[in-house]
């Protein structure tokens, strides 16, 4: 028996080794850690257990019969965040660049079916170059098993994806077809194809950080939904916002103890608009002072900064905010921070995650540049998003709330449940300027008159009472009692249930 449990010993030291001592000081040299180390920074300790550790790949052209690792490139299996149960992958670098071959492929869709079965989150740490080249099209296989997977699992279980070293191809189409994407700076690259394709194909000369670096994907393209500064940073932060994830889409969110009291009032919020209606302020200070502890998780916090988008918590329970900021193009909705909102909304709404949204919004950016890129298309996305969800909707318009933006920032018409406004809330068609200069353009030439239609415009429109008279603001409140109102409302939703009609399902404008 002795010397059988001894040949576990060394076979299961020999899988913990992977591509070998070489490359994992290699690893460690750039800035990153190995699989194993990530698995064990991600999961409460002692908590991992691993499945197919000694898999391996059965590949014989190209001499690859003479080189197999035990696990093939990936690490896989089960642990705990915070006690809740989590299933996770992640990629081995150090064997083969952590690609994917047939048998790498099916210790993963193991995984992602074992994480639906058991309706837990899962974590995939990227680190590799797609499909094993040796192994051609059964590894391409292998990624349609794994894209399917990822799809039947969208909107069932949170599918989290961190790319932690440079990722190509599959690496890159599966992570985006989940629901969160991290990246870490300087060293984690995501393209479908490299700098070198790139050059064959285009002639274009560009490095993997300019081409996929963090910096290109958290603010250019939006692929990613944060960056950190290492590996240590990433994984701790994803810990963080597993604590704000429901377990599945029918768990409901996760109840944490809280310190804070839901009662909690915030004088200072009073003065938080300025009188001037054309200064910013910053809306990340009201969420700070709504949210239990001040703990707000930001999402895409380097793209569209015009929207806020985040996970906080009231009274210990997972709130997903949406929030104009006017701060940054005063607020504007155009196509970037559209879309992003609206896949924030659709998240939360999955999920059964209540949506805050506070509203500071002039309108629609105007312009050639967001009409030719397809404005009208993607307002219509979060007008969509909002208009769809079933989840408690509560809505607090700080200032202006003008045109179409009205409707769409999860407005009563659209669903909004409980709406508030504060007494500084302006909502109407549009500013009062921009009003009086088309209904009295007769009387543009005359100052005097343009300033007095202006001012009865202002007195009439630019306030929460014209729409407070028709209900469509449920109550205007003071701004200090602004989370009190929000605990009691989510409180009282909590028991919140619609049917929607049967469909197969939706045509959302993509
Ligand atoms: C087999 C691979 C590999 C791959 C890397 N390696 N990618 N082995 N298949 N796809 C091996 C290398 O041979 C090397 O082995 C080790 O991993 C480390 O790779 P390096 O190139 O030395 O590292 P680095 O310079 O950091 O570059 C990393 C990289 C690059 C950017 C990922 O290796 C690369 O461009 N790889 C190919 C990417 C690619 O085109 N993949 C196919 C995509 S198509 P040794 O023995 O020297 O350590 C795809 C299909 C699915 O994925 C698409 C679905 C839509």
């Amino acid at each position: 028996m002795k010397h059988i449990l001894d040949e576990l010993d060394q076979r299961r030291a020999d899988a913990r080794l992977g591509g070998g001592e070489k490359r994992i000081a290699a690893q460690h040299k750039r800035g990153k850690l190995t699989a194993r180390e990530r698995i064990e920074l991600l999961l409460d300790s002692g908590s991992f257990e691993e499945f197919d550790t000694f898999v391996e790949h059965r590949c014989t052209d190209f001499g690859m019969e003479k080189v197999k690792t035990p696990g093939d490139g990936v690490v896989t299996g089960w642990g705990t965040v915070n006690g809740r149960q989590v299933f996770v992958f992640a990629k081995d670098f150090t064997v083969f660049g952590g690609s994917l071959s047939e048998a790498h492929a099916a210790k993963i869709t193991k995984i992602q079916d074992m994480a639906l079965k058991t309706r837990s989150p899962i974590i995939g740490l990227f680190d590799a170059g797609g499909a094993r080249i040796q192994e051609g099209v059964a590894a391409l296989g292998g990624y349609g098993e794994v894209f399917k997977r990822n799809v039947v699992a969208s909107g069932v279980i949170p599918q989290i994806s961190v790319i932690m070293g440079p990722c190509a191809g599959g690496d890159v189409y599966s992570p985006a077809m989940t629901d969160f994407i991290f990246m870490v700076r300087d060293t984690s690259y995501m393209f479908v194809t490299g700098p070198d394709v790139v050059k064959t194909v285009t002639n274009e000369t560009v490095t993997a950080e300019e081409l996929g670096g963090a910096k290109v994907h958290t603010s250019k393209s939006s692929v990613a939904d944060g960056a950190f500064d290492n590996d240590v940073e990433c994984l701790l932060q994803m810990r963080r916002l597993i604590d704000f994830l429901p377990a599945n889409n029918q768990s409901g969110v996760p109840q944490w103890p809280s310190f804070d009291d839901g009662e909690r009032l915030d004088a200072s919020l009073d003065t938080l608009v300025p009188d001037n209606p054309n200064k910013p302020y910053d809306i990340k200070e009201l969420i700070g002072k709504v949210v239990d502890e001040g703990d707000f998780f930001e999402i895409q916090a380097t793209f569209a900064g015009n929207i806020v988008t985040g996970f906080g918590r009231v009274e210990g329970r997972t709130v997903g905010i949406v929030a104009n900021q006017p701060m940054v193009l005063a607020g504007v909705l155009d196509s970037d921070a559209s879309r992003k909102a609206a896949r924030f909304v659709r998240f939360c709404d999955a999920f059964e995650i209540p949506i805050l949204t506070f509203v500071d919004v002039p309108g629609f950016l105007p312009g050639t540049a967001q009409e030719y890129g397809g404005l009208i298309k993607h307002g219509a996305k979060l007008l969509f998003a909002y208009s769809q969800a079933t989840v408690p909707l509560i809505t607090v318009i700080t200032r202006k709330a003008f045109g179409g933006a009205y409707d769409v920032m999860a407005s009563k018409h659209v669903g909004g449940d409980v709406n508030y406004a504060w007494p500084t809330a302006q909502i109407a068609v549009m500013g009062a300027k921009g009003a009086v200069e088309i209904i009295f353009r007769a009387d543009i030439d005359d100052p005097a008159k343009i300033a007095a239609r202006t001012k009865e415009y202002e007195q009439r429109f630019l306030s929460p009472f014209v729409a407070a008279e028709r209900g469509y603001i449920d109550e205007v409140i003071a701004p200090r009692t602004t989370r009190k109102r929000i605990a009691r409302a989510l409180a009282m939703l909590r028991s919140k249930h619609v049917e929607a009609p049967m469909k197969k399902h939706d045509n959302l404008p993509l």
